[in-house]
């Protein structure tokens, strides 16, 4: 059985929607079950036979996150170790969600290049969100050394407030908007992310004595690589084109210093996914999966 945390976030409910939908038996739970009361946990978990947790609850207010510390850290941090204890105890096993903001954004070079960020390549949050999201993901693999964590980035979906459909709303109010132009990373739809997750947890079904998939983390974006400026480009291309955005609008880039936040932006967060391609995976380009989302909107 499956047990899924967080299932009325934007990736939790992709993922619910998912696993109704392959007709693979799971529970799903929220705030109603808090990450942050191991005995309401452990209640939860008696008699059901749980052989994954999927944790998809965190505090993923960045900016807010920067004045709310306490709150922030223990979700993000505590939350992960409290589902570790806990799956240590009943034999089970943690697929956990992380970020690409565990990176300082400052590129690592390979021939005067920036190259995407492999999975051990050492991490160095600015902010608040950030940081309590690597603690999370220390704390997870030294309470269940057998989890999987799953970095991504630059998230949408159809179910929570995302860049995609702030820029669809804004585009159809607005004659100009601004876009940052200097921060590269990967677009992320959630439903590609469920599916992921969902593949990787199938594998252990194939298991031979060891446990596979093999524990640690992995990364998981859509393939290649963009700003929000090209990013939003896009969007307004494929809004126009499916009759989506009514209006003209006019794209600007702007600098990170044009478009200050409380939280500070990884410059580039590109991820390397080739471990998690070595398992087999497929890893759609953004664009195709931005069309497909735009399209089904
Ligand atoms: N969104 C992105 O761009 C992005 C990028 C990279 C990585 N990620 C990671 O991806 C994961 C999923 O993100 P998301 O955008 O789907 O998050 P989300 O929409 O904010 O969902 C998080 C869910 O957790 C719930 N929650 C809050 N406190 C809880 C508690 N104490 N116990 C149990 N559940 C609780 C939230 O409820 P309330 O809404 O009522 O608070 C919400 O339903 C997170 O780990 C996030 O860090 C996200």
């Amino acid at each position: 059985m499956i047990w899924l945390i967080g299932n009325q976030g934007m990736l939790g409910t992709e993922l619910a929607l998912l696993l109704e939908s392959q007709k693979i038996a799971f529970v799903g739970t929220d705030r109603e079950v808090s990450i942050l009361d191991p005995n309401a946990l452990r209640t939860f978990v008696e008699n059901k036979n749980i052989e994954w947790i999927i944790n998809c609850a965190a505090y993923t207010a960045v900016d807010k996150a920067e004045d709310d510390v306490e709150l922030c850290h223990a979700l993000n941090a505590q939350g992960p170790e409290n589902l570790g204890r806990l799956a240590q105890e009943i034999g089970a096993r943690v697929l956990h969600i992380s970020t690409d903001y565990v990176f300082s954004g400052n590129p690592l070079l390979k021939a005067g290049r920036p190259r995407p960020y492999r999975e051990d390549d050492p991490t160095g949050p600015t902010g608040v969100y950030g940081k309590t999201k690597a603690e999370g993901e220390r704390l997870l693999m030294a309470a269940a050394p057998t989890s999987i964590i799953l970095r991504t980035a630059w998230l949408y979906g159809k179910h929570g407030n995302n860049f995609v459909y702030t820029m669809l709303r804004l585009m159809n109010e607005r004659d100009t908007i601004g876009v940052v132009a200097d921060q590269r990373g990967t677009p992320t739809w959630a439903y590609d992310l469920a599916q992921a997750i969902l593949y990787l947890i199938a594998l252990s079904g194939h298991s031979e004595g060891d446990v596979w998939p093999p524990a640690g983390i992995y990364h998981y974006t859509n393939e290649g690589e963009t700003t929000w400026y090209d990013f939003a480009r896009e969007i307004y291309r494929l809004g126009r084109q499916y009759g989506i955005i009514t209006r003209n609008c006019d794209i600007k880039p702007l600098t990170t210093d044009q478009y200050p936040t409380k939280a500070r932006r990884p410059a580039y967060s590109v991820l390397s996914k080739e471990k998690i391609k070595a398992l087999g995976l497929s890893v759609p380009p953004w664009q195709e999966s931005l069309a497909r989302f735009i399209h089904e909107l």
